[in-house]
C-alpha cells in the first residue's frame, strides 16, 4: 500500500542533519583548536586552516542547515497542502544529488579546489550539480503546492518558497564564470561589481538560506509543539513581504569603507537598520504563540530549544543592524565580533531551531510519542545553551578588545599596540570559545544516542507482519 505522504524522503534528509552537524561542528572544533594551537595545521596542506574553514562554513550551512531545510520543507508542505509530494523519484534524486554535491565539497576543499568566493567556494562542476539539484527541488514543492488539496497556502509554504526561488536566483548569478579546466574557472566579474555582486549573494544567503527557510520551520514547528495557533497571522504575512522586500537591499554593509561608491555603503546601511522591525516581528510572532502555555516550558526542554532559538534570533537581528552602522562597523570589522555576530544566528538561531525541530519531527515519522528520553533532551539544552553561551560572549569580548587595541594610539600619532600584541590578548578567549564548541558538539552526539534508541524503540514496537495460511 502506497502511504499517504513520502515520509521515507523526510526521514533520509532528518538523519543527516544530524550526521552532517556533527561532521561540521567537529570541523568547526578542530578549527577554533587551531586558532588556539596553530600547531595543529602539522604542517599538512590539506589540514590547513584555510582549507578547513570553509569546509566547516559550507558543512553547516549547506550540508546541515541545508538537510534540515529539506526535511522539514518536504514534511510541512504535504502536511500543510494534504498532499504527496509531486514526484517520489525526483524527490530521491534531491536527497542523492545534495549528498553527492556534500562529498564534492568534503573532497575538493581539503585538496585546495575553489573559487575563492565565500560561501560559494565551490568550483564550477560542482555548482552545475547544485543548480540540477535546486530546479528539482523547485519542481517538487511547488509541484506539491500546485496539486494541494486545501487553497489556503500555509505562511510556512511561503517562506520556503522564497528562500527557493532566491537562492536558485542567487547561486546562478553569483556563480556565472569561464572554466579553464575541470578545475578552474575564473569569476565573469571584477573589481568592486565582483564585491558588490559576492556580498549581495553573501547577505541574502543568510537572509534566504539562514533565516526565510529556518522561519519556515518555526511558523510550523512552534505552533505544533505549543499546542496553539500563531500568535497573529495577520502579522506573519506581514513579516513574509516586509523581510523578502527589505533583505535584498543590505548586502553593502558587507563593503563598508571599501572601493564600493559611497552611496551604496549607506543605502545598505539604511536598509539593515529598517530590517529590524520586521525581524522583530517575526521574533515577537513566534514567542507570543506561547502566550497563555508559557508553563510547557517548564516540561518541554524541545519548546525550549525553539523559545530560546527565537531569543539568539532576536538578539542576532538587533546586533546586526548596530554593526551596519558605518562607525559601529569601523570598530567590530575584521575583529571576532563578526565571528560571535554570526555565531548568535548561526548557532543561537539556526542550530537550535533546527534541533528543536528534529526533536519534535523525528518520533512522529517513526509514529512515536515522542523521542527515546526526554531527560537527555534536557541535557542536550543545556550543554548546547552553555556551549553556544561561551562562544559567543567570548567572541564578542575579544572582537571589542581588538578594535579597541587597533586604534588606540599615543599621544604622538603612533598606534599603541602591535598586531601581535592584539593576538597575544586574544589567546584566552579562542581557549574559550574551543570550550564552548566542545560543549556544543557533544550535545549533537547526546541527540544522535537519544535518536539511535529511539529508532529502536520504533522498531521493537512495530506491529510484527504475520504471514497469511497458506490455505487462504
Ligand atoms: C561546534 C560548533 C561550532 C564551532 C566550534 C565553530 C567554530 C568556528 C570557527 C573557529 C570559525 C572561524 C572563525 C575565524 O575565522 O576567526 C567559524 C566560522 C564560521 N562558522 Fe562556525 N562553528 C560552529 C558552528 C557553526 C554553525 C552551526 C554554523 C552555521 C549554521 C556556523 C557558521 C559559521 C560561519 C558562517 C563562519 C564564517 C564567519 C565569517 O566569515 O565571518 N558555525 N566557526
Ligand atoms: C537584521 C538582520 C541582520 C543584519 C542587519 C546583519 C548585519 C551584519 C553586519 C553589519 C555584518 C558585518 C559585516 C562586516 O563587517 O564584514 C554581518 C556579518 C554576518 N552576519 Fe549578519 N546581520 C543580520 C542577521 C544575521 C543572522 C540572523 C545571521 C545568521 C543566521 C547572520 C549571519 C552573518 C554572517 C555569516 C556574517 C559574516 C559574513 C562574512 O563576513 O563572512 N546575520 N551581519
Amino acid at each position: 500500500m502506497v502511504e499517504t505522504y513520502n515520509d521515507k524522503v523526510v526521514k533520509q534528509f532528518t538523519v543527516m542533519t544530524v550526521i552532517w552537524g556533527i561532521v561540521g561542528m567537529l570541523v568547526g572544533v578542530f578549527i577554533a583548536a587551531q586558532l588556539a594551537w596553530p600547531w595543529l595545521n602539522f604542517d599538512i596542506p590539506w589540514l590547513s586552516y584555510g582549507r578547513l574553514r570553509p569546509l566547516h562554513t559550507n558543512a553547516v550551512i549547506f550540508a546541515f542547515g541545508g538537510s534540515g531545510l529539506f526535511a522539514t520543507s518536504y514534511y510541512i508542505v504535504q502536511r500543510t497542502c494534504h498532499a504527496r509530494l509531486f514526484s517520489d523519484a525526483l524527490a530521491a534524486f534531491t536527497f542523492w544529488g545534495w549528498q553527492a554535491v556534500i562529498v564534492a565539497v568534503a573532497i575538493t576543499f581539503p585538496l585546495g579546489i575553489t573559487q575563492s568566493k565565500e560561501y560559494a567556494e565551490t568550483e564550477w562542476p560542482i555548482d552545475i550539480l547544485i543548480t540540477l539539484v535546486w530546479v528539482a527541488y523547485g519542481v517538487v514543492f511547488f509541484g506539491t503546492i500546485a496539486k494541494r488539496k486545501i487553497a489556503h497556502i500555509y505562511v510556512a509554504n511561503w517562506f520556503f518558497a522564497a528562500y527557493i526561488i532566491t537562492i536558485a536566483l542567487l547561486h546562478i548569478v553569483n556563480n556565472l564564470s569561464l572554466p579553464v579546466s575541470m578545475s578552474k574557472s575564473y569569476v565573469i566579474y571584477s573589481g568592486a561589481v565582483d564585491a558588490m555582486v559576492q556580498w549581495w549573494y553573501g547577505h541574502n544567503a543568510v537572509g534566504f538560506f539562514l533565516t526565510a527557510g529556518f522561519l519556515g520551520m518555526m511558523y510550523y514547528f512552534v505552533p505544533k509543539q505549543a499546542g496553539r495557533p500563531v500568535y497573529s497571522y495577520r502579522l506573519s504575512i506581514v513579516h513574509f513581504w516586509a523581510l523578502i522586500a527589505i533583505y535584498m537591499w543590505a548586502g553593502p554593509h558587507h563593503l563598508h569603507y571599501t572601493a564600493l561608491p559611497d552611496w551604496a555603503q549607506s543605502l545598505g546601511m539604511v536598509f539593515s537598520l529598517i530590517l529590524l522591525a520586521p525581524s522583530w516581528g517575526g521574533m515577537i510572532n513566534g514567542m507570543m504563540t506561547l502566550s497563555g502555555a508559557w508553563h510547557k516550558l517548564r516540561t518541554d526542554p524541545i519548546l525550549r530549544f525553539m523559545i530560546v532559538s527565537l531569543s539568539f534570533y532576536g538578539m542576532s537581528t538587533f546586533e546586526g543592524p548596530m554593526m551596519s552602522i558605518k562607525t559601529v562597523n569601523a570598530l567590530s570589522h575584521y575583529t571576532d565580533w563578526t565571528i560571535g555576530h554570526v555565531h548568535s544566528g548561526a548557532l543561537g538561531w539556526v542550530a537550535m531551531i533546527t534541533i528543536g525541530c528534529v526533536y519534535s519531527l523525528y518520533p512522529r515519522l517513526l509514529k512515536l510519542p515522542g523521542m527515546f528520553s526526554t531527560k537527555a533532551i534536557e541535557v542536550h539544552f543545556w550543554v548546547m545553551t552553555i556551549g553556544v553561551v561561551l562562544y559567543i560572549a567570548s567572541m564578542w569580548i575579544a572582537g571589542v578588545m581588538q578594535g579597541l587595541m587597533w586604534r588606540a594610539t599615543n599621544a604622538d600619532g603612533t598606534l599603541a599596540y602591535t598586531f601581535v600584541e592584539s593576538l597575544k590578548a586574544t589567546y584566552p578567549y579562542y581557549y574559550v570559545r574551543f570550550l564552548g564548541g566542545l560543549l556544543v558538539l557533544s550535545g549533537m552526539f547526546i541527540m544522535l544516542w537519544n535518536m539511535w534508541r529511539t529508532a529502536q524503540m520504533a522498531r521493537d514496537t512495530a506491529p510484527v507482519a504475520v504471514p497469511a495460511p497458506a490455505h487462504a
